[in-house]
């Protein structure tokens, strides 16, 4: 069966990820395309072959689209999911859903009984060393760190020496001064008319670049409280403490010029360390990396599982995860809308915690995220069975006994 998909906004990351991928994979047609831009519309028509729509709507009422693939700006995210679930259309759509709660509730409410698939771009979250990591990770009783990281170049370093993006010049000027007029109204309806700029650029950072660190880090430890958080650099560089009550996830988020792309999540245990690494998501199929160091009294080994999984993250994501329900596996909205709620959330804190350049503790205005309650105890691991200790013992190691259980080996014998 072939998935007849129609794309709405076809800028970078539509040419350099999502267009491709879905011209390499039989199971999809690129059946339609809209973009604001007349001659990006044209390119993309010809070189993919696709029918053109003036608008996005239009597309979405093609009854010979099955799936609609939103690639907009952000502040279109929100109207466009709530026109094609009115079209009755599988989504994808990129990430952040939308750019507040008070925008996010309504589309979770519509979204209750919706019987297609929407799916949210947080493709880190698909990677197979990801899901290794979830499936080789001992017990959260087990943590004693985390550290979660974004230290980045913007993706203009990486494009220009990789791959050509069209980039239109006849977007209406009047498109351009609407966009920037509404992306300025929804990020100040959180942090509030007067916020300095600084802090209406750390929110942008924050649901841009960090929600992808959240989500991943939420699905592999549950859900944390806020402890503190601190922006500096013009909102560019961004500090927060995670307080999962017997550890901290320390987190950080730095762009600048250097040019690297060092994102991933470090999960420290006692006598073992889960990385993983992810590079830039502007250069299809760099690898995602895990590592998993393991240390006895005498010894300790580094290895992976896989070390390198040369695969983008976003065909992961792409294909055929979006349209698993029509591939036997099903990932809906009611899946996707509370966990971006809570990425909003929990951004929202951290940019009010950063603009005020204090430590927050407990409930904020009585959102779910602030109740202090992480439904994924240490004790539930998110519903995945505690691993016994032993787990962490290397092959041909004595046993260990760590502070949680499990059984410690003879100490070092004297030197
Ligand atoms: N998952 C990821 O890692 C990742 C990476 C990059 C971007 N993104 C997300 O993808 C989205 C697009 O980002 P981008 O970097 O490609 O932006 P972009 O500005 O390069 O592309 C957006 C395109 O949408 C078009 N557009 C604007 N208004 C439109 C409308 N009303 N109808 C149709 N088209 C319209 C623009 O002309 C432009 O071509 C953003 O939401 C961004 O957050 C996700």
């Amino acid at each position: 069966m072939t998935i007849r998909v129609g794309l709405i906004g076809l800028g970078e990351v539509a040419q350099l990820m999502h267009l491709p991928l879905l011209a390499d994979d039989a199971r999809y047609k690129i059946a339609a395309i809209s973009d604001v831009s007349p001659s990006l519309t044209a390119h993309i028509a010809q070189r993919y072959g696709a029918r053109t729509h003036a608008n996005a709507e239009a597309l979405i009422d093609d009854k010979n689209v099955d799936a609609v693939f939103i690639l907009t700006p952000d502040h279109l995210h929100a109207d466009l999911l709530a026109r094609a679930m009115d079209a009755g259309k599988h989504v994808f759509i990129e990430k952040p859903v939308c750019l507040n709660v008070e925008q996010l509730l309504p589309l979770i409410e519509r979204g209750r009984g919706y019987a297609k698939t929407i799916f949210v771009g947080y493709m880190r979250r698909f990677a197979r060393p990801f899901l290794e990591l979830k499936k080789r990770l001992p017990a959260l009783s087990e943590v004693q760190h985390v550290r979660v990281r974004d230290l980045i170049c913007e993706a203009p370093f990486f494009v220009a020496q990789t791959r050509p993006v069209f980039k239109p010049t006849d977007v209406p000027p009047a498109v351009i001064d609407e966009g920037r007029a509404r992306t300025q109204a929804m990020l100040r309806a959180v942090v509030g008319a007067d916020a300095p700029a600084a802090v209406v650029r750390g929110y942008q950072v924050l649901t841009g670049l960090s929600s992808h660190s959240f989500s991943a880090m939420r699905e592999l430890l549950g859900t944390p409280k806020v402890f503190a958080a601190r922006q500096c650099n013009g909102g560019e560089a961004i500090a927060v403490l995670f307080d999962y009550g017997h550890f901290t996830a320390v987190y950080e988020a730095v762009t600048n010029h250097v040019a690297r792309f060092d994102s991933g999540i470090d999960v420290l245990c006692d006598r073992a360390m889960f990385k993983i690494n992810y590079d830039t998501p502007y250069i299809r199929h760099l690898p995602t990396r895990l590592e998993i160091t393991r240390s006895g009294d005498r010894e300790t080994t580094t290895d992976g599982h896989p070390v390198l999984w040369y695969r983008t993250p976003f065909r992961s994501i792409g294909l055929p995860h979006p349209f698993a329900l029509l591939l036997g596996r099903r990932y809906t909205h009611r899946k996707a809308a509370p966990r971006d709620r809570y990425h909003l959330g929990a951004v929202r804190a951290v940019t009010k915690g950063a603009a005020a350049g204090l430590g927050m503790r407990g409930r904020l205005n009585g959102d779910q995220y602030q109740s202090g309650k992480s439904r994924d105890t240490p004790e539930t691991h998110g519903g995945r069975p505690h691993r016994p200790a032993v787990w962490l013992i290397a092959k041909n190691q004595a046993p260990i006994t760590g502070p949680r259980g499990g059984k410690r080996g003879p100490p070092d014998p004297p030197a």
